[in-house]
């Protein structure tokens, strides 16, 4: 049988601050009723205390690590998926592996916005495959609330902060990710996008006062393609491989809006009880949500489950990932 990489253990992190929808109605012009009804969100977690994304990461991982028999010592690779960097460069993964301690390791950042952690899962797989590594960390990780303007109703509403990782370890047995559905579309780059800090707009005092530091969406258009892409994409791989919503144990969801986490789930043949949902509690923390979802699901999971991962972001990209659950309920820290 063909050697899969399995999820062998997950962690999460949330910061502990809790911003609500009541706290945002004194910030910008929007109510409670709105939020829920046209996202589904009721609070997101932000991060403070001069803190940044490899701090949040680092927590996960300990997480993780806490219940497996390995060391940060025993890591062979650290991916992390992020659109918050610690800095522009060198990567965040590298500050993470030395936070850690995982002396032994290689590590690398990727970006691909909010399927990030989608590609990156689906990177990290592939060398547990090939059989050149044997224990791989997978983390998605953003501090999003340092690239949002709580002055901006449009977005501000919509993201949080956290990290979540995964474990990849090899396995003959046929449990771990058994096929991936990856998606890009560059001309939709203009409507999901930080327009200054790089090389098109360098920062300078203009971009600043201009705002172009932060989060700008077209939500309207990006939710017209995330809608239709995200649920493409799911019943694509799903039809690849035979399999109905029956089949399906749960849709692990990118958490951007309920409305296109229900669609996607409609369209998949998949109650709710088949659907990881926790929007309402998180928002949108881009690379964090589905191994956040991983991380709170945990104890319901078992060897043999049929997951479908799915997600839809800025790029455009998107993606699917099909993956057997390697092993039963929550493993003990
Ligand atoms: O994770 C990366 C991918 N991102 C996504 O998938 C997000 C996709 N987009 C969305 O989730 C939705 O488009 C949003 C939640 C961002 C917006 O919801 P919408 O139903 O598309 O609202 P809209 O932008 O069409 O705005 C409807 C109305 C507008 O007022 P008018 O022009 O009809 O008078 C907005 O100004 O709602 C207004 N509005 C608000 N009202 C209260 C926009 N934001 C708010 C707000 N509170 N926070």
């Amino acid at each position: 049988m063909r050697q899969l990489a399995a999820i062998t253990a997950v962690g999460g992190y949330v910061p502990e601050y809790v911003l609500t929808n009541a706290e945002l109605e004194t910030m910008v012009d929007t109510n409670d009723q709105w939020i829920r009804e046209r996202t589904g969100i009721a609070e997101r977690r932000i991060l403070k205390g001069g803190r940044a994304t490899s701090d949040m990461a680092v927590e996960a991982i300990n997480d993780l690590l806490a219940k497996t028999p390995y060391t940060a010592e025993d890591i062979e690779l650290v991916i992390c998926a992020t659109v918050s960097p610690d800095h522009v460069y060198p990567a965040t993964a590298n500050i993470i592996s030395d936070k850690i301690g995982a002396k032994n390791a290689w590590s690398f950042d990727m970006n691909a916005a909010c399927s990030g952690f989608l590609y990156a899962l689906e990177t990290g797989a592939k060398f547990v495959e090939s059989g050149t590594h044997k224990r791989v960390l997978v983390v998605g990780a953003d501090t999003m609330s340092i690239r949002v303007d709580y002055e901006d109703r449009n977005t501000c509403i919509l993201f949080g902060d956290g990290a979540g990782a995964v474990l990849l370890e090899p396995n003959s047995e046929g449990f771990g990710v058994i096929d991936a559905a990856m998606k890009v579309d560059g001309s939709g780059s203009q409507f999901l996008l930080q327009k200054a800090g790089g090389s098109k707009y360098p920062t300078s005092l203009e971009t600043v006062r201009n705002k172009e530091h932060f989060i700008y969406q077209d939500g309207r258009t990006v939710f017209k393609y995330a809608v239709k892409g995200m649920a493409d994409i799911t019943c694509e791989l799903m039809e690849r491989h035979g399999l109905t919503g029956e089949d399906v144990d749960y849709l692990v969801p990118h958490q951007a809006n309920k409305r296109i986490i229900d669609a996607t789930a409609k369209r998949a043949g998949l109650p709710d009880e088949k659907v990881m949902v926790n929007i309402q509690r998180y928002g949108n923390t881009t690379c964090a949500t589905i191994p956040l979802c991983l991380w709170e699901w945990e104890e319901q999971l078992k060897r043999g489950d049929n997951l479908m991962l799915a997600a839809f972001g800025g790029g455009f990209a998107w993606g699917a990932i099909y993956l057997k659950w390697a092993y039963d309920g929550k493993k003990n820290s």
